[in-house]
């Protein structure tokens, strides 16, 4: 079976929008089904069920170069860096947050409310579609406690220069939150080559599962001195201790953790991440590369104006062109069976492994005839 067969979407639809949502697999479909029969077969089965959130824990440690006792299964992105900014000490001199404007909402959100904290938060502000490295440098100090960055923009497709951001950081002596949830699944993450101190990220988009899993990664060397007031029974060291008395946070990423685990995600979280798996990163990045590729060519060849950067290394896996009436452009491309997204006035065009380059054709002339909307 090809790759393409085991997203049944393709029958009928153009799917490039997987910067919001992957595409549904028979596998993922499966999965969700076996949760249903072990409920209803096994009654009450905690104890696999445990052991399957521990399966999802060892496949996020495997696909970011992490020890699982690094890394925390959580219901989203946004619970995994709440628990951690709830364990960051921001009464003394090191009271900074330093916060990329390419960041998805949430991340704003959650460094803001710690303001009541005494956190103060500073934007690093893009010029154009790009952050130059010189601004973080500008904006990080010795009074910088965490640089919070987005691997790849949710809005525009550009890609953040991580490696100098993090160099910066590091020499100033704070931490670095590289948010990879548009990275994960189109390319090789890995936290030792970045040298970020944690990551987050989710099975929503390229990892081909659903909503409600995702993780929160934190270097072991930090894990014991930072305690989250955001805790639960699952993020105690022993959590069948029941001791209505005590807080004994565990001794690994675990602590990040707070309640039961959402089970029906992770059966599908398994999946998702089990088929990026099999089908190698190696693969997958070198499709997208090509696809991207093509987008961009095709668009710019018919003078649409491409926000994110031409140059392959500064994108991820989103292109996006500007239109003066998106929704409109979304709505008249879903009606020709393509599907898209949108963010400010940017088209999203995030094509994955299972797309081709009749895929792209398809889009370049369904755009073609709909170019008013665009130049
Ligand atoms: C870069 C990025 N971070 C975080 C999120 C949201 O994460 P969650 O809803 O799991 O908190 C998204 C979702 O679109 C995203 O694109």
């Amino acid at each position: 079976m090809s790759i393409r067969d085991r997203f049944p979407i393709f029958q009928k639809k153009v799917y490039l929008n997987s910067c919001s949502q992957g595409a549904l697999s028979t596998d993922v479909m499966q999965a969700y089904q076996a949760y249903l029969r072990d409920w209803d077969e096994k009654g009450s089965p905690w104890e696999l069920w445990v052991e399957r959130s521990e399966t999802a824990r060892q496949q996020f440690a495997g696909l970011v170069n992490a020890d699982p006792s690094e890394v925390a299964v959580c219901t989203s992105a946004s619970a995994g860096v709440s628990a951690l900014a709830s364990a960051l000490d921001f009464s003394g001199e090191r009271n900074k947050v330093v916060v990329s404007d390419f960041e998805f909402p949430t991340i704003g959100h959650i460094w803001h409310a710690q303001e009541r904290r005494g956190a103060q938060v500073v934007h690093v502000p893009a010029a154009g579609n790009i952050i130059p490295v010189e601004r973080f440098a500008d904006a990080i100090d010795d009074r910088t406690q965490i640089v919070s960055i987005t691997h790849v923009c949710f809005r525009n497709g550009s890609r953040l220069d991580v490696p100098a951001i993090v160099d910066i950081a590091h020499r100033r002596g704070a931490w670095v939150l590289l948010d990879s949830y548009q990275t994960l699944g189109t390319q090789t993450v890995d936290v030792k080559t970045l040298k970020v101190d944690f990551l987050v990220g989710g099975v929503l988009k390229y990892l081909l599962a659903s909503a409600g899993l995702a993780f929160l990664y934190a270097r072991k060397e930090l894990i014991s001195n930072l305690y989250p007031t955001s805790m639960g029974w699952f993020s105690q060291a022993n959590i069948f201790a029941m001791d209505i008395y005590a807080d004994t946070p565990s001794p690994t990423a675990r602590r990040f953790e707070s309640g039961t685990p959402p089970v029906p995600s992770i059966y599908a979280g398994i999946a998702g991440m089990k088929l990026i798996q099999s089908l190698g990163m190696e693969r997958i990045e070198s499709r997208l590369r090509e696809l991207t590729g093509a987008i961009k060519e095709g668009a710019m060849r018919r003078g649409f104006n491409l926000v994110t950067p031409v140059d392959p290394s500064r994108h991820g896996a989103l292109i996006t062109l500007r239109s003066h009436k998106v929704d409109l452009l979304v709505k008249w491309l879903e009606q020709d069976g393509i599907i898209t997204s949108s963010r400010d006035n940017n088209l999203r065009i995030s094509p994955h492994i299972y797309n081709n380059l009749s895929d792209v054709n398809r889009l370049i002339d369904c755009l073609t005839q709909h170019k008013e909307l665009l130049v």
